[in-house]
């Protein structure tokens, strides 16, 4: 099959980690297995146009991140591309223009990478099914999420499913460091629609980016422990996922997005990610929910901005909450409702 030209076009969703990824060997295998929510609303759209080329030389291509050329982004692209082309053997034949937009506001401190790599994922498989049609579904999401890890870790968990599981773990059949796979196992009701309300707290470039903050766990003192740790909360998300077990759920959730944070004050050299306000906030979700015993809590990511996680039932008392005192604490008063998504979508 010869293809001369063409564009295909594919969002893909953010997603927010629960049992977090932090550290990683070679080739982007985690030091650790992780899970996360898959997001709805902040996602990357991105349009690949693909022209074949006379000479097979360099890999060739333009970026225009909101209809202008980002140059800025290009060293990444270059980097990724040259990480897959192993993979896809037709990445130097051919011209590419990559369109790419966020739905979320730009610089919001909410982090690209992921979407934006599921997103470019989506669409070269997109290309090498049209060149191997015979390929099966089964294959085309896996090595979608293949190929969307070595441009971002985590951007392997933003291909397909609500919750999906990346990394070995020994209770979750088909678990692999190699790719996401949509959790397995039967899921709750209760996290059905799963609300997701992100509080923007600081909106600047971040101070430590994830490439830095993973190579850190190398030779950190207490690295060992925590990847035995990450197993054993995965292990019982599992069963909560089964049970619905929201107590349980927040226990986990909220001391795996603190220890992430434990990781970076105690590496070498250390850094404070979180504000003043991230504290007040976290502060108030815990008052809030000893006061009404409504099962909301946070997470967090690399950064002050934090996540307000809860179920939909008890969406409209949480949301007057956080408008009426967690605003204040957010960059110019604000906020991004989302909830679990399934995944990346063709357009
Ligand atoms: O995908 P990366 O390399 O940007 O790492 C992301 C790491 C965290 O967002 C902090 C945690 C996670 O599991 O998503």
């Amino acid at each position: 099959q010869t293809i001369e030209n063409g564009s295909f076009e594919w969002s893909a969703p953010s997603n927010i980690a629960l049992v977090k990824y932090w550290g990683k060997k070679a080739n982007q295998i985690p030091a650790n297995p992780s899970v996360s929510f898959t997001l709805k609303n902040c996602k990357t759209i991105t349009k690949l146009v693909f022209t074949k080329k006379n000479n097979s030389e360099n890999f060739s291509f333009d970026l225009l991140f909101e209809g202008k050329p980002k140059e800025d982004f290009k060293p990444k692209i270059q980097k990724f591309f040259e990480r897959i082309e192993q993979y896809l053997p037709f990445l130097k034949e051919y011209h590419f223009t990559i369109d790419t937009q966020n739905t979320f506001p730009h610089s919001s401190g909410i982090a690209s990478s992921a979407s934006g790599m599921a997103a470019l994922a989506m669409n070269l498989m997109s290309l090498e099914k049209a060149l191997n049609p015979e390929m099966s579904e089964k294959y085309f999401y896996q090595k979608a999420s293949f190929l969307a890890r070595l441009g971002s870790g985590s951007a392997c968990r933003s291909v397909k499913g609500q919750i999906v599981a990346w990394g070995n773990h020994a209770n979750i059949e088909g678990s692999s460091d190699e790719f996401g796979l949509e959790f397995p196992y039967s899921i709750h009701e209760n996290f059905k629609k799963y609300q997701d309300t992100i509080l923007l707290v600081d909106k600047g470039e971040k101070q430590v980016s994830s490439t830095v903050g993973h190579d850190l766990m190398h030779n950190h003192p207490f690295a060992e422990k925590r990847f035995a740790q990450a197993h054993k909360n995965l292990d019982k998300l599992i069963n909560i996922f089964e049970n619905g077990n929201l107590e349980a759920f927040i226990e986990i959730v909220e001391s795996e997005a603190l220890i992430l944070h434990a990781m970076m004050m105690t590496s070498m050299p250390y850094f404070i990610l979180m504000k003043p306000n991230t504290l007040e906030i976290i502060n108030a979700i815990w008052k809030f929910r000893k006061a009404t015993q409504i099962p909301v809590c946070f997470t967090l990511d690399a950064g002050a901005n934090v996540h307000v996680l809860y179920p939909e039932n008890v969406k409209d008392e949480v949301l007057q909450f956080i408008q009426k005192e967690l605003v204040g604490y957010c960059q110019n008063a604000q906020y991004i409702c989302d909830e679990i998504g399934e995944g990346a979508t063709k357009i």
